[in-house]
């Protein structure tokens, strides 16, 4: 093969297109329900947009993105991630209103790209179902886009989904608990990886959710921000624990979540799924209460989540929720013959006019050869038309699941396949 899709990247072939739209509508269809709107934006933004969201010191910004300079000069970069964009979108259209007081909640189904290195669940081009809320601070709404979450997992019939929760403080609490960990993890530096030797210095609450073995070791007595956390925070988090429960979703606390997004404040979190294996996230997401006002923005609390799709794609598979199959539908025309095959040309434009789905064989092959076709494809009809249907007018018309036979005239045929 000359060409191959990019590594990382994949394509998706029309068999699996069905599970994907499933997907796609399933959320919007949830996301409606939660009264979230869709907003759609651009595939790249200028490239200051994502190093002050995300962090210039994150793996994301400084080592993943995707980023070029067009012909003007100006650098630009794919998205590696949909909140920065969709706050920058927000407010350049002034969505929440002047003082950030309006409530947005705003649902977006995107590809995002990063430059990782590939495996199973980590791809280079993925693609994200997400929501975000600006504008207010209540506690209730951390939990109603977590709610939201699990309704969709359990929608697509995914079982075993864990919902964890942390809070990650805020600019009031977080300094002094960040200086309490550089101190406890300095006497045991060298014995870090290389990256959580960097992170000890950019961003130490990273070092607390390596994978490495030893790091996880080394970090096992760290002290921990849920117990450095400011009363509000603490309020917060303690309020957000009533509303889980209240919406009867079962939230495992688990204070080492930290994400790899400097963005968050108070609530982070994540869902996970046991069948995934190293790359066990559906789903992150948590409160971001200084981006809009990093973006320029007036101070506005806001919070939402991502999932991957491909992951919960894999999870689905893995965990065996076998997807119902796709319901019978449309109209194959069989016809044997030159003759017959002009003549369904013209039955097709009318049948598809009449808005019935209908397609045909094209060139040379036996009835019984299209019929199969027709049934494999998923077919509810069958119009069989042959050199006798010409000249009696009539065709006959199979229901390709019962095999039932009727005789339709050939005039009526759009009229009443339509109907069906
Ligand atoms: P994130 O945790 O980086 O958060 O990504 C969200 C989800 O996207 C992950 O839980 C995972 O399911 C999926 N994902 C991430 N990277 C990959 C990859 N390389 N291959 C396949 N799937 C992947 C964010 O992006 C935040 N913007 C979420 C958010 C929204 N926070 C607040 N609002």
């Amino acid at each position: 093969m000359k060409y191959q899709a990019p590594k990382g990247t994949h394509d998706i072939l029309p068999a699996e297109v069905a599970e994907w739209r499933r997907l796609e509508q399933t959320f919007r269809e949830v996301c409606d329900q939660y009264v979230f709107e869709e907003l759609r934006t651009p595939m790249f933004e200028h490239t200051e947009v994502f190093v002050r969201a995300v962090g210039e010191e994150t793996d994301i910004v400084s080592k993943e993105m995707y980023v070029f300079e067009d012909r003007g000069g100006r650098s630009l970069a794919l998205r590696p991630e949909g909140t920065a964009g969709v706050v920058r979108a927000c407010l350049q259209h002034g969505l929440g209103g002047r003082d950030g007081k309006t409530l947005v909640k705003v649902y977006y189904l995107m590809p995002i790209f990063r430059y990782e290195r590939p495996q199973a669940g980590r791809y280079r081009q993925h693609h994200q179902a997400g929501v975000e809320v600006l504008g207010s601070q209540d506690p209730a709404l951390d939990a109603e886009v977590i709610d939201l979450a699990c309704t969709y997992y359990a929608r697509l019939d995914l079982t075993g989904v864990r919902v964890l929760i942390n809070s990650v403080g805020c600019p009031a609490c977080r300094p002094r608990y960040r200086e309490e960990l550089r101190a406890f993890l300095a006497p045991v530096l060298d014995r870090l990886c290389v990256d959580c030797r960097r992170r000890q210095e950019t961003n130490p609450l990273r070092v607390l959710d390596c994978k490495h073995e030893t790091c996880r070791e080394l970090t096992k007595d760290a002290p921990l921000m849920l117990d450095h956390l400011c009363d509000e925070c603490a309020a917060h988090f303690e309020q957000l624990r009533q509303h889980l429960k209240t919406l009867g979703v079962p939230a495992e606390v688990d204070p080492r979540i930290v994400r790899g997004l400097d963005y968050y404040t108070k609530t982070a979190f994540e869902v996970r799924h046991a069948a995934l294996g190293a790359q066990d996230a559906l789903m992150g997401g948590g409160r971001y209460d200084g981006l809009v006002e990093e973006l320029g923005g007036p101070p506005t609390p806001a919070v939402g989540f991502g999932l991957g799709l491909e992951r919960a794609i894999l999870a689905r598979r893995q965990a065996g929720a076998a997807d119902t199959l796709e319901p019978r539908r449309g109209v194959f025309v069989a016809a044997l013959g030159q003759q017959a095959q002009n003549a369904a040309v013209g039955l097709l434009g009318r049948l598809r006019r009449a808005g019935v789905r209908a397609d045909m064989h094209h060139g040379d092959r036996g009835l019984r050869a299209q019929l199969r076709q027709a049934d494999k494809r998923n077919y509810a009809r069958a119009v069989l038309l042959g050199e006798d249907e010409l000249r009696s007018g009539a065709a006959t018309v199979r229901d390709l699941v019962t095999g039932e036979q009727v005789e339709i005239p050939l005039d009526e045929l759009a009229i009443k396949l339509a109907e069906q």
